[in-house]
């Protein structure tokens, strides 16, 4: 009779920047690699997304549309949950919880706060599984920046034993986690990915998002307007540092066209293509050793001509899809927030305050207990 551990399952929730929709994952974390059990993605319709841009665009003040929402997210997140349940083969009562993100409409870690809508007890009361929400806040209250927090989980279950890793998120915006042995782990937010990427693609396309990089691949790299868009002081900030689409966003792309038009809008794709490529690169010069591997996550690790350019500006690293480590980019970030639940409930930090710049390790996350079962 062979000896198996109890299953330990978990659900992470993650719907990032690119507001594309929800992911969502179930996991069993018994053995010494976590176990993907089943996975669902659940696309944001239009009136939604452009509800979530709206609301993530610097200005409004929109309370009630906030919680409205938040509302709206709890039924989303709640579906999206119960369906990847549902595809694990595994029941509500076997999942000791959800970690859920929230959906990021303000990012502003120098004023000390961020928000994330989505109305976790609401959630725990539709699924019936206990909810762990709200991440970022103790580690800003510490001092940090609340983000990245994918790191913690890229350092418990992608580091290489010799070789330096660096894992690079590819989602609304591009992160990086360092990954070297005997080495503290180092992590922030490079800067613009799929953000931009996407609203121009959105805008002169009308599609979701440049499909392979195809349309940009159509294009010429301007070399001016690369060098004005590499020109912005968040590139050669040190660490810590994290962003969002307060700073790069349509507008700030606008202000450094000169002239509308005078750049065809195939040739502009191409250059934010390879903004994200460089500006990855410079952070890796600047932060990490000179070879080893790159993993690349998130939706961007399906776009075929940034990993082409990732391979090319990245001289030194081999570049691989994580998929390639049997983790499918879409995977990573629900992961992280399944594992972040994981260690909130077992009362462990899930913050690395060399990366967030917290004043020490916290505990992350509220929890939200599900309603008690009648008896
Ligand atoms: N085949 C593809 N080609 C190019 N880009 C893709 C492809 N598949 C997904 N993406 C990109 O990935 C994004 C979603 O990435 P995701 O990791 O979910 O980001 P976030 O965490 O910010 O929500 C999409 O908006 C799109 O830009
Ligand atoms: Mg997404």
């Amino acid at each position: 009779m062979s000896v198996h551990s109890p299953p330990e399952i978990y659900v992470g929730l993650m719907s990032g920047t690119s507001l594309d929709g929800v992911d969502a994952i179930v996991a069993d974390f018994a053995a010494a690699m976590p176990r993907v059990l089943g996975s669902a993605h659940v696309e944001f319709d239009a009136p939604l997304r452009a509800t979530l841009l709206r609301l993530a665009a610097a200005g409004s003040d929109e309370i009630d549309t906030a919680h409205a929402v938040g509302l709206t997210l709890a039924d989303l997140y709640a579906h999206a949950a119960q369906a990847a349940i549902a595809a694990a083969g595994v029941t509500a009562v076997a999942v000791r919880a959800i970690g859920c993100h929230g959906q990021t409409v303000r990012h502003r870690p120098e004023r000390g706060y961020t928000v994330q809508l989505g109305n976790a007890a609401a959630l725990a009361e539709h699924t019936g599984i206990a909810v762990v929400a709200d991440f970022r806040a103790a580690d800003l209250a510490a001092g940090g920046q609340g983000a990245p927090l994918a790191p913690g989980f890229h350092a418990a279950f992608m580091a290489h034993a010799r070789l330096e890793r660096v894992v690079l998120n590819l989602g609304g915006i591009a992160n990086i986690t360092r990954l070297a042995a005997g080495q503290p782990v180092i992590g922030f937010d490079c800067g613009p990915a799929n953000i931009l990427l996407d609203a121009w693609t959105q805008r002169h396309l009308g599609e979701p998002y440049d499909r392979d990089g195809n349309w940009a691949r159509s294009g010429r790299v301007d070399p001016a307007l690369l060098a004005r868009l590499l020109d912005d002081p968040y590139f050669s900030h040190p660490p810590p540092k994290s962003t969002g689409r307060e700073r790069f966003n349509l507008h700030w792309l606008e202000q450094r066209l000169e002239a509308p038009g005078r750049i065809a809008a195939a040739d502009v794709q191409a250059t934010l293509l390879a903004l994200t490529a460089r500006t990855v690169a410079q952070a890796i010069a600047a932060h990490c050793g000179e070879s080893g591997e790159l993993v690349v996550c998130g939706g961007g690790a399906r776009n075929d001509a940034l990993m082409q350019a990732l391979a090319a500006d990245c001289a030194g690293w081999r570049v691989r899809s994580s998929a390639e480590l049997g983790l499918p980019p879409e995977a990573i970030e629900p992961l992280a927030f399944a594992w972040l639940a994981r260690e909130r409930l077992a009362g462990r930090p899930g913050n690395l305050p060399a990366v967030t710049g917290a004043r020490g390790p916290r505990v992350l996350g509220a929890v939200h207990l599900p309603p008690p079962t009648p008896s």
